[in-house]
């Protein structure tokens, strides 16, 4: 056990091809990423942690290195402006010699009720142009952006891994249409990706989540909870942790044959 109380990686941890393998998580300071970002490290892989808050990317940094020295490196950006992500890269190049061997794209736009409970015909005019590019220019084109970038260094070495997190509104519809385009669009992405990439040995997928237990569940009251725990047939929320080992899966060689696919992590909500 680690002086944080993490477990931390041996040969019984290590998933086949996660040691050694360098990579980046997007909005790993804190949530999912974060909990992304540590099980990474604990299966053998080194990992850049991202948001757009130094101080929060610093802690999330440290309490990884505390556990694994120079497991992980910090970087401080925006991954919707493409300077930024061209800087991310240059930086994980420079830091891993050379490699990216995964790109997780999880950073997302925070939950908005407004967005979220507004139906397509009540938006006013700003709210179509703001509201819809605000959600979508973090969820898919910072998604593209840090795969352009993940993709150049990926075909020069003939490898590589791109997991998109999106969520079960893209597959089935819910209500919230700026998230519901935004998650389904990096489902076309992936899948491009993923038929384009194949004969360079990379591979893109997609885990489709259900209701996660992250930074949002603790802003809601405890009737909202016990209502979304209901969503699922599992009748309960699903654990960052059990997204994240999906997602060391999908990286890791067990994977290997897997592309182009969509995970649905959600208990068994949405079957297909
Ligand atoms: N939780 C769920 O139930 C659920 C369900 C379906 C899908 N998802 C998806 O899962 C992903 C993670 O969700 P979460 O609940 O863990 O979110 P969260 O707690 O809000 O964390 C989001 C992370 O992304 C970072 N971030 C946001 N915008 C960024 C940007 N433009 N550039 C770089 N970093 C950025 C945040 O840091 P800063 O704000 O400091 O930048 C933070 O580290 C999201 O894509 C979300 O849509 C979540």
């Amino acid at each position: 056990m680690s002086p944080t109380g993490a477990f931390i990686f041996n040969e019984k941890t290590a998933l086949p091809g996660l040691n050694g393998k360098f990579g980046i998580v997007t909005g790993s300071s804190r949530g999912m990423g974060l909990v992304m970002a540590k099980l990474l490290v604990e299966c053998g892989a080194s990992v850049v942690i991202n948001g757009r808050n130094n101080d929060e990317v610093d802690y999330a940094v440290s309490a990884i290195n505390a556990d694994r020295a120079g497991a992980a490196l910090g970087f401080t950006g925006d991954t919707a402006e493409f300077k930024q992500v061209r800087q991310l890269f240059i930086k994980t190049r420079e830091w891993s010699g050379g490699r990216i061997d995964f790109l997780i794209n999880n950073a997302g736009f925070p939950i908005d009720e407004q967005l979220w409970e507004t139906p397509l015909h009540q938006f006013d005019d700003e709210q179509i142009q703001k509201g819809f590019a605000q959600v979508s220019q973090i969820d898919l084109v910072g998604a593209r952006y840090c795969s352009r970038e993940a993709l150049r260094c990926m075909v020069e070495q003939k490898s590589g891994c791109i997991v998109f997190i999106s969520s079960t509104p893209a597959l089935t519809g819910h209500h919230g249409t700026p998230y519901t385009e935004a998650k389904a669009a990096i489902l076309g992405l992936m899948r491009d990706i993923a038929c384009t990439y194949a004969p360079e040995q990379i591979r893109a997928n997609a885990l489709a989540l259900g209701n996660i237990r992250s930074g949002w569940y603790n802003n809601l009251s405890q009737k909202e909870k016990n209502a979304l725990a209901l969503e699922s047939p599992a009748k309960r929320w699903g654990l960052q942790r059990e997204v994240a080992g999906t997602v060391a899966f999908l990286v890791s060689d067990l994977a290997g044959y897997i592309n182009g696919q969509t995970i649905v992590v959600d208990g068994g909500k949405v079957i297909r």
